[in-house]
């Protein structure tokens, strides 16, 4: 979708449809009294009759019976203005995307809400997030497309306020480049195993480093045999697939400064292996390789916004499935750097991949390691699908990544990670077994991340329930069915933010 930013009276303006935002019990902003009047009081007489409260999420189309050029007004609600945020302006916008879809118009306009705590740059982009997002189908694999999928083609933001535009434009032009992240992460994550295949992620991962300059480096089966990657290799055994380690390299300062690790989950299928899951819903593993989706399209977001940071993705990506070959509960396997592990479920598969992972990112003496990945089901149960879990060993990143979820609406919540949860995973034959009991599940997950963990700051975000959309997921317009591509918004925030940490 195109976006421009238009000022200028608005008399002159003939668009096919201007969306105006109106808070609940608030009076209305000068452009729509102007509109209002231009239709014979008909906004004023809608709200003193009830009609429209001005509820988030209720609308109301008026056509303007040539009263004014603009062809249709859309009154779209945003809820009580005490309770604004940004994620109201997400919300509202994807439901005016989604309403201007349904009509079938190729191009509208939409009013610049001012008047907020928020800067207009922020407005901006998340009115490019709410709006590019609802508008979001994994509909590749249609051979008949819905015929109003690809209509919007243009949305334009209407401030008469036309010192506003540079700033207006700063916020679409990150929005914009946040959106193409979020979207290539869904891209990634909704793609069935068949297809979405640890190779197929190393060639994205190729292609998004070619696209944006990043250094791109992909370990085979035998580059992890001779660094003895045993987490990997193993969970890998099973599968015809052959796994792949992608690393992706940002380092606008040429090594002058120590890198942020990312870390993403990558089971591009999860049957749980030899431990097998039960069939109902277990199609949804198609998703276990999110974190990893995550991960390569943050490194393209960052890369596009050129972050002065130096930034390392890491992404294991494997297969977990039983057959003859496949490692099995009661193996002792090693972990790169040579810690052993008594597999006694082979479904819990993440963290094996994870070790070998976290331990392999400790050469480049990291400032700071995120891992993303969708971990245990314990979480979900534990939190819902409304917050990710996190754990971690440092405060300020635990507090930097609680204000970057607020601004980006994408949620985090502390769990404790006390070592004596250590004492579960205790292993009569290795150096610790990789479950624990059924109690605690998301942070025994994490605590065994911990053991792999050296001297930095570190945290591990559990993105099982946030990932994509499942049972117990609320709807929200701009978050569409499938994978939701969390993460990118929430680190791409963070990263921004980092200096200021
Ligand atoms: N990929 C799953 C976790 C998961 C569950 C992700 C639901 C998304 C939705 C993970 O590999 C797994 O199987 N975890 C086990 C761990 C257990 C064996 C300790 C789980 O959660 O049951
Ligand atoms: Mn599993
Ligand atoms: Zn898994």
């Amino acid at each position: 979708m195109e976006v421009v930013v238009e000022s200028g009276n608005i008399e002159v303006k003939d668009y096919e449809l201007l969306a105006v935002n109106l808070f609940e019990k608030e009076g209305l902003s000068e452009t729509i009294k102007f509109i209002d009047r231009a239709l014979d009081g008909l906004i004023t007489r809608l709200i003193e009759a009830q009609e429209f409260q001005g509820r988030l999420n209720q609308t109301n189309l008026i056509h303007t019976m040539g009263k004014l050029k603009i062809k249709r007004v859309l009154m779209v609600g945003l809820g009580e203005k005490k309770e604004f945020n940004l994620e109201v302006v997400r919300i509202a916008s994807g439901k005016v995307a989604q309403i201007v879809r349904e009509l079938g118009l190729e191009s509208y306009a939409q009013l610049f809400l001012e008047g907020t705590e928020f800067d207009a740059d922020i407005i901006a982009q998340s009115v490019l997030e709410g709006s590019e997002l609802a508008l979001y189908r994994f509909d590749q694999y249609k051979t008949e497309k819905d015929e109003r999928a690809k209509l919007v083609k243009k949305l334009i933001i209407y401030t008469p306020n036309e010192g506003l535009v540079p700033k207006i434009y700063e916020g679409v032009k990150v929005g914009g480049i946040i959106v193409e992240g979020v979207k290539l992460a869904r891209d990634l994550a909704n793609m069935p195993s068949n297809i979405g295949t640890p190779t197929f992620l190393a060639e994205k991962a190729i292609e998004v480093a070619k696209d944006c300059g990043l250094k791109c480096q992909i370990l085979e089966r035998e580059d992890m045999e001779r660094l003895g990657m045993g987490g990997i290799l193993n969970v890998s055994r099973g599968s015809d697939q052959p796994p792949k380690f992608i690393i992706l390299e940002y380092n606008p300062l040429n090594d002058r400064v120590s890198p942020i690790v990312l870390i993403g989950k990558a089971i591009t299928f999860d049957s749980g292996g030899i431990s097998i899951k039960p069939s109902e819903r277990m199609d949804e593993m198609k998703y276990d390789k999110s974190g990893g989706s995550a991960v390569i399209a943050i490194m393209q977001t960052v890369a596009k916004l050129k972050l002065p940071l130096r930034v390392i993705g890491i992404i294991p990506a494997t297969e977990n499935l039983p057959s003859g070959k496949a490692y099995k509960p009661g193996d002792i396997i090693k972990i790169y750097g040579g810690k052993t592990v008594e597999v006694i479920n082979t479904d819990a598969e993440g963290r094996l991949i994870l070790a070998d992972a976290i331990s392999y990112a400790t050469q480049y003496k990291p400032e700071a390691i995120i891992d993303l990945a969708t971990l245990t089901g314990a979480c979900v149960i534990a939190l819902g699908t409304l917050t990710c879990g996190m754990m971690g060993n440092d405060q300020r990143l635990k507090k930097g990544l609680m204000e970057a979820a607020k601004l980006s609406g994408e949620m985090v919540w502390e769990l404790p990670l006390w070592k004596e949860y250590g004492e579960f995973i205790k292993s009569e034959v290795a150096d610790m077994k990789n479950v624990g009991g059924r109690a605690a599940g998301a942070i025994i997950g994490a605590i065994f991340l911990s053991k792999f963990v050296e001297n930095y700051p570190w945290v591990h975000l559990d993105i099982a329930g946030t990932a994509y959309t499942q049972e117990g997921s609320l709807e929200k317009t701009y978050i569409p069915k499938g994978a939701t591509g969390f993460g990118v918004r929430l680190i791409t925030q963070l990263l921004r933010n980092w200096k200021n940490l």
